[in-house]
């Protein structure tokens, strides 16, 4: 709990209390979030604040990861009840820009990661992880963190942003946390709140279905094939509509043939009016002593 915690829409604040924070000793951690806080943000928000870093937590629903006809007018926006949330997990400062504050109306640059962006969530949602990547860096560049923190929910962009900081020479740590779920298995999202009571009873059945697909590899199946099969065996029947389900490298997020390494088991499922997204990521040992089977 933090009754300290500042709430400034201002990057000029921001910017001050950071340095104020800096020239104190203190390490600068960031919690980028669109808000309508859940136990998957404040459980990022406390392993930031938990080393003792000075810790911002940004809340700005991003208009440009959203496609035309995606959920930007309807998704939730509570800053109150964030505000409370961030400060009882420790935040020290909550930077809630407007959209206007963010993006000028001359606006016209485009921070893209080749490849990486098109593929998975990208092939349906064209242009998303520019818009995140764009606002990612812009943010970096105003908090200017030592540490970031994400969600291995957000698997794909995880990857992305990983890429992004390697690529732009960032000296920023990125720390990805564990995936916050339901005690029924169902990954906490923002967009959970969208779903019917039916559709909600549904849910759990893509994280039942993908830890299946994880299971078998882990009992010893190694073709990628067969395990994808087996994820969809178990979404498919239900409410939800299936729009993909892979198996990839955790690298450069190609497909595999065979499961080999770190291995991402990934899919996303129309259901009502949310797509949900979930994934598994393991690492396939090489069969002991000769070539891996
Ligand atoms: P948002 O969906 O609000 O998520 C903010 C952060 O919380 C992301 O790093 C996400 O991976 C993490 N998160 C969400 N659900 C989680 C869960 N169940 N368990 C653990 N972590 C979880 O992701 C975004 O916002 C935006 O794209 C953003 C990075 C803020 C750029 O606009």
């Amino acid at each position: 709990m933090n009754p300290a915690m500042e709430i400034t829409e201002s990057r000029v604040r921001l910017r001050e209390a950071v340095r104020d924070a800096r020239s104190r000793g203190r390490s600068v951690s960031f919690v980028p979030t669109m808000g309508a806080l859940h136990e998957g943000h404040l459980s990022l928000i406390r392993a930031a604040a938990g080393g003792k870093a000075f810790t911002v937590v940004s809340v700005f629903v991003n208009p440009l990861q959203f496609g035309a006809g995606e959920d930007f007018e309807r998704y939730p926006r509570n800053l109150e009840t964030d505000a409370v949330l961030a400060a009882g997990a420790g935040t020290d400062l909550l930077y809630a820009p407007g959209a206007g504050d963010l993006y000028a109306p001359d606006f016209r640059t485009n921070v893209s990661v080749r490849d990486l962006s098109a593929k998975l969530c990208g092939a349906t949602r064209p242009g998303h992880f520019d818009g995140v990547t764009t606002v990612v860096l812009k943010l970096l560049h105003l908090v200017t963190p030592d540490q970031l923190y994400v969600g291995q929910k957000d698997a794909q962009q995880a990857i992305i942003i990983r890429r992004m900081l390697q690529d732009l020479d960032m000296e920023v740590r990125l720390e990805v946390r564990p995936t916050v779920r339901e005690p029924d298995g169902l990954a906490l999202s923002s967009r959970n709140a969208y779903l019917t009571a039916e559709e909600r009873a549904w849910a759990p059945a893509i994280h039942r279905a993908l830890v299946a697909g994880r299971r078998l590899a882990e009992r010893g199946e190694r073709d990628a094939a067969a395990v994808v099969s087996e994820i969809r065996r178990g979404i498919e029947g239900g409410p939800g509509r299936i729009d993909y389900v892979a198996a990839v490298d955790t690298v450069r997020l190609e497909p595999l043939e065979r499961l080999e390494g770190d291995v991402l088991l990934a899919t996303a499922v129309f259901l009502g009016r949310a797509r949900l997204i979930d994934n598994e990521m393991f690492t396939v040992e090489p069969a002991a002593g000769g070539r891996p089977s």
